[in-house]
């Protein structure tokens, strides 16, 4: 990037200041001038090569740079009729060193702080320095705004106006546009056209190129136009301290895109780092694959992170009122998606203290996207997956666990969102129920649909899923059978496998009483889970037993008893299960249960008293909510319904209005996005 540094002006409103020297030359501090503060400024931020248009007292700079600035490569570039001309004349007397390269427009009056400098140099695209807090000045430069872009700049301007200070960024083509309108104002024949400000040629081409307006709020950022200009920016810059900077991140896998936003972030002032929770991250995207204690260490031992902090929630705004950083720093990926009313959330609480959000283009190399895939279909692999279950159940939240059948609809139970109160919510978890795997092939729930059948199922989910499976073992069949079952459910990555205590055929738990079913002999039942748990090659995959006492109606006292034998016999959890509409009884048992055994995870299949939440559910102890045949209950009654549509209107057309569009059915299959 080539700095355009504007030193040609006469400054005449300073006065004696100007007398026998340009006014870039004028102190600020006992060491500092504003020209050598700004190529100070310049160096530190990486840029070398200034071009430098001058007029007066172009000797007496270039002495004074060639002391205080000897390492840069400057250009000056003088403007004969600089008495006569504006700077946009300067500008094309140097155009020729102001090609092919991207520009960052200075004029030699601009004081402003470190941090104004790396935000702008950090844009990708082209951008003008405005401050949307800061009054609208009567004489200075304005900037039109339409949707963060800006329309016109000149001092003329009030209306959609923000006060706009003349530092710009250009990407060289953009540049290329308005260096090629200055020259045609300047070789017009017209001389007023050489007396007006470059941006009169700028307004005219504006339309041809995206300039976006760089809102730096309350940063310093000022011209010195008069003595009392001067008295003002000094005393801001006596009492000047570094910018907090705060940004927050959920990855865990550190790439160099990261690296470079943090040194981004770092270079605008003290950075403190928020690492975003365990309940937060797997609330939004996936489990981490390194826990929030582990990311913390590593973000403490990465150069230029001063502090890290945990954020709890994906909202950022307890932490601003907290530690009320004066810049927060994010990539501009989340001004679309799930994330768009968190950064608006972020936006607003800072500026309601005073804050600014910055955002910083995010990389689109395609490696970076590469990694991020990777790094989201790692989990999927089996023996990350396995252990997830576990690793959730440590989380102080209710597991949220939906049925799935097929692979479209194990991708529905994946990527199913809402954002509730600054935060995303999703399921935790699949649940392979024996009813709906059975229902979708048309069979009765009746052990009917042998293990290997079930296994393509598990199989097709997991191919497009990573989140972990709870998979529906029935009665977990004869024991010589089950701990074949286990080795297979295990390998595959499945993390638990359910088996329910009854014996002979059985009939789905919903029937209850209506059916003829027995409950297995407690020693037999708990016989088949020690050799299942045996069976096991890892220490993640879990056995839950399931009991039915409440389900055919042995009540309460009967269940306790089977879950101290289950859980003394190796069960890694239990799953209460029961067919009343009130969830009274199913609370009696998870209170009586959770006081006993208050390590070992409880679940429950609130299908029969659906209006329990997960929440009330959770104060009784219950860690894991099983959804259990929703999807397909929900998805019958719509095919049927579009069936009967059919037949009855002898075409499709009504029918149309109920049916999603197959191109947004395959935006969840990842392969077709
Ligand atoms: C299933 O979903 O297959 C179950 C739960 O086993 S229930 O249908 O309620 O018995
Ligand atoms: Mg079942």
């Amino acid at each position: 990037m080539t700095a355009l540094i504007l030193n040609s002006g006469m400054g005449t409103r300073m006065g004696e200041l100007t007398a026998s020297a340009p006014k870039c030359m004028t102190a600020l501090t006992d060491g500092e001038t504003i020209v050598s503060r700004q190529l100070r400024q310049l160096r530190q931020a990486g840029i070398r090569r200034v071009v430098m248009t001058v007029g007066a007292f172009a000797d007496v700079l270039r002495s004074h740079l060639a002391a205080s600035a000897p390492d840069m490569e400057i250009i000056f570039a003088g403007n004969p009729d600089y008495a006569q001309t504006n700077y946009i004349y300067s500008i094309y007397c140097a155009r020729e060193f102001l090609r092919d390269d991207d520009i960052l427009l200075l004029h030699g009056d601009l004081v402003f702080e470190d941090a104004v400098l790396g935000i702008v140099t950090g844009q990708q695209q082209s951008v003008m320095t405005v401050s949307r807090t800061a009054p609208l000045p009567q004489k200075d430069f304005k900037a039109v705004l339409e949707d963060g872009r800006i329309r016109a700049v000149g001092v003329e301007f009030f209306e959609n106006a923000a006060a706009a200070q003349p530092m710009y960024r250009f990407r060289s083509e953009d540049w290329k546009i308005w260096l090629e309108e200055i020259i045609r104002f300047c070789e017009s024949g017209d001389l007023s056209q050489r007396r007006c400000y470059a941006e009169a040629a700028l307004n005219h081409v504006l339309h041809r190129m995206a300039l976006r307006a760089q809102d730096v709020g309350k940063l310093l950022c000022a011209e010195v136009d008069t003595p009392s200009d001067l008295e003002s920016v000094r005393a801001q810059l006596s009492s000047l301290q570094p910018r907090s900077v705060y940004m927050c991140f959920s990855t865990d896998i550190l790439h160099s895109g990261h690296i470079a936003m943090i040194r981004r972030a770092s270079s605008l002032g003290r950075l403190t780092v928020g690492v975003l929770s365990d309940e937060a991250v797997s609330g939004y995207k996936r489990l981490p694959l390194l826990p929030c204690s582990e990311r913390r260490i590593m973000f403490e031992h990465i150069t230029g992170v001063a502090d890290v902090v945990v954020q709890e929630t994906l909202s950022y705004a307890e932490n601003l009122l907290r530690y009320r950083p004066d810049l927060v720093v994010h990539g501009d990926d989340w001004s679309s998606g799930v994330q768009q009313p968190i950064r608006k959330e972020a936006a607003d609480v800072a500026a309601s203290y005073g804050g600014l959000l910055v955002e910083f283009p995010y990389s689109a190399d395609a490696k970076y996207a590469d990694f991020e895939i990777r790094a989201r279909l790692e989990p999927a692999s089996p023996d990350l997956r396995r252990g997830r279950l576990r690793r959730l159940l440590a989380m102080q939240q209710p597991v949220k666990v939906l049925e799935a059948h097929s692979g479209l609809t194990g991708l529905i139970a994946e990527q199913a969102q809402v954002y509730e109160n600054g935060t995303v919510r999703q399921f935790d978890a699949m649940w392979i129920s024996s009813l709906c795997d059975s229902t979708a092939r048309g069979k009765p729930d009746i052990e009917l649909v042998d293990i290997s059948s079930r296994m393509r199922t598990v199989d097709e989910i997991m191919e497009v899923t990573t989140k972990p499976v709870i998979f529906d073992g029935d009665t977990g069949g004869m024991t010589e059978h089950f701990v074949y079952t286990v080795r297979t459910l295990e390998r595959t990555g499945v993390s638990m496998v359910i088996i329910e205590d009854k014996t002979g055929l059985k009939k789905n738990s919903l029937f209850g009483t209506e059916v003829q079913q027995t409950q297995a002999d407690i020693a037999e039942f708990c016989e088949k889970l020690r050799a299942g748990k045996r069976a096991q090659r890892t220490p993640e995959f879990m056995i839950c037993a399931r009991i039915e006492s409440l389900i055919l109606g042995k009540g309460a006292e009967d269940a306790l008893t089977r879950a101290d034998a289950y859980t003394e016999a190796g069960a890694d959890a239990i799953l209460i299960h029961s067919r009343s509409a009130d969830p009274a009884e199913v609370f009696a048992f998870a209170d009586a249960f959770c006081q006993k055994h208050p390590d070992i995870p409880l679940a429950a299949v609130p299908t029969a008293y659906p209006s329990v939440t997960e929440e009330q559910l959770f104060a009784h102890g219950i860690r894991i909510v099983i959804y259990a045949n929703q999807l397909t209950r929900s998805g019958v009654p719509a095919m049927q319904r579009t069936a009967e549509s059919i037949l009855r209107c002898h075409r499709a057309e009504e029918c149309d209005a109920f049916c999603m569009p197959f191109r947004e059915i395959i935006r969840l299959i990842p392969e077709e996005t």
